[in-house]
């Protein structure tokens, strides 16, 4: 697209929606609302659109995008099911879509997927994601569509329409405003090509849940020094990260810290130079709903109280809080320009 031209605000009323799905349909980048965040999309089957979107976001065209679908039966198609997972593939999908799950699979010989979309590897990343305007969008649309968060590459997703244009007006043709994200985190990545399956991100559905269908899962472990050359996709280190440096396990802030915290948890010494709380009430659930647009809140605050860096109170490690600790750990990773970071 066009570096400087106009983004359109579409309600999701069915003429909102209709119109999302002409522009995706004619090749254009349409962001909207998914249960997780709000995704960059465009037609997964166009090379063109493809390249459209890593120019949009930024994003390095070695990592791969998620495709999504209208049904489990879509995405299976574009897939070769011949795998010792099959059986698992399908009861995931029966138990978990619509909703916030990535399955990795091998690629079908003859999927209409463009090679762009899963950066020329033979495997690739579908979801059927849950909610009206999306299962109407894609419906609608009936192509299936590559979407990676819409935000530019590295920063926080994000979980509203205004957070999506403040970094990609101009840049992309829509966005449909659904709202505020019901999860607030990226989907679970579940890699099922091999012969058990892997964990390659935690997030929407959680590792208890998935191990109630797939019994034991392994963990993919994030070394942090893959930066910008991953020995593997969905490894990128430094992510989700806001302006301010990010500080975790605080149980004290140094001066000119903010303090972001869980379920009214306080610091011990100094006071904070401001406090933001995820869930007083300490439920997970709230705390991943919010953390995304929290990050972005004391960015914004950062000039006006003096901020350096954010202090982060230790969190449940158990259920959503897992995909929570893992944004929090790559917004803490070494940043591309720290000096500190190995060389690029
Ligand atoms: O919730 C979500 O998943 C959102 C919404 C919009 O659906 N999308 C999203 O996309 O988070 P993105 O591009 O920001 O993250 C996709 C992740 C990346 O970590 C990427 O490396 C991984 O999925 N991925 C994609 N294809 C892969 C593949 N073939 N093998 C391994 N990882 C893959
Ligand atoms: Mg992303």
């Amino acid at each position: 697209p066009a570096p400087h031209h106009r983004t359109e605000r579409l309600d999701q009323d069915h003429d909102g929606i209709r119109r999302a799905a002409r522009l995706l349909q004619q090749g254009g980048l349409v962001a909207f609302g998914t249960e997780t965040v709000y995704g960059l999309g465009g037609l997964a089957t166009s090379q063109r659109t493809v390249k459209h979107i890593f120019q949009a976001k930024g994003r390095p065209s070695f990592n791969p995008l998620i495709s999504h679908f209208a049904s489990a039966e879509a995405a299976f198609a574009e897939a070769d099911m011949a795998i010792p997972l099959h059986d698992m593939a399908r009861r995931l999908a029966r138990r978990f879509w619509p909703g916030p799950l990535t399955l990795i699979l091998p690629r079908h010989a003859e999927s209409r997927l463009c090679q762009a979309v899963t950066a020329g590897l033979d495997t690739l990343a579908v979801r059927v994601p849950r909610g009206r305007a999306v299962e109407d969008l894609l419906r609608l649309t009936g192509q299936p569509i590559a979407a990676p968060s819409a935000n530019r590459s590295g920063r926080v997703s994000p979980s509203t329409a205004r957070h999506v244009l403040d970094e990609l007006e101009g840049r992309i043709d829509a966005v449909l405003d659904t709202g505020p994200c019901p999860v607030g985190l990226e989907s679970t990545v579940l890699d099922l090509t091999g012969p058990h399956p892997i964990l390659r991100r935690p997030g929407g559905v959680t590792l208890e849940e998935l191990q109630e269908v797939c019994g034991p899962i392994t963990v993919a472990e994030h070394d942090g020094t893959d930066d910008l050359r991953p020995t593997a996709p969905g490894q990128l280190t430094s992510h989700y990260a806001p302006s301010l440096p990010v500080r975790l396990d605080a149980t004290h802030v140094h001066p000119h810290e903010a303090f972001l915290t869980f379920g009214g948890r306080e610091v011990q010494g100094a006071a904070p130079a401001l406090t933001l709380d995820l869930s007083p009430g300490g439920s997970v659930e709230e705390a991943a709903r919010r953390l995304f647009a929290s990050l972005r809140q004391l960015d914004q605050a950062a000039a006006r109280h003096g901020l350096t860096a954010i202090a982060v109170a230790p969190l449940p490690a158990e259920g959503l809080g897992r995909a929570l600790k893992d944004r929090l750990k790559r917004a803490a990773a070494p940043r591309p320009t720290d000096p500190a970071s190995p060389p690029a």
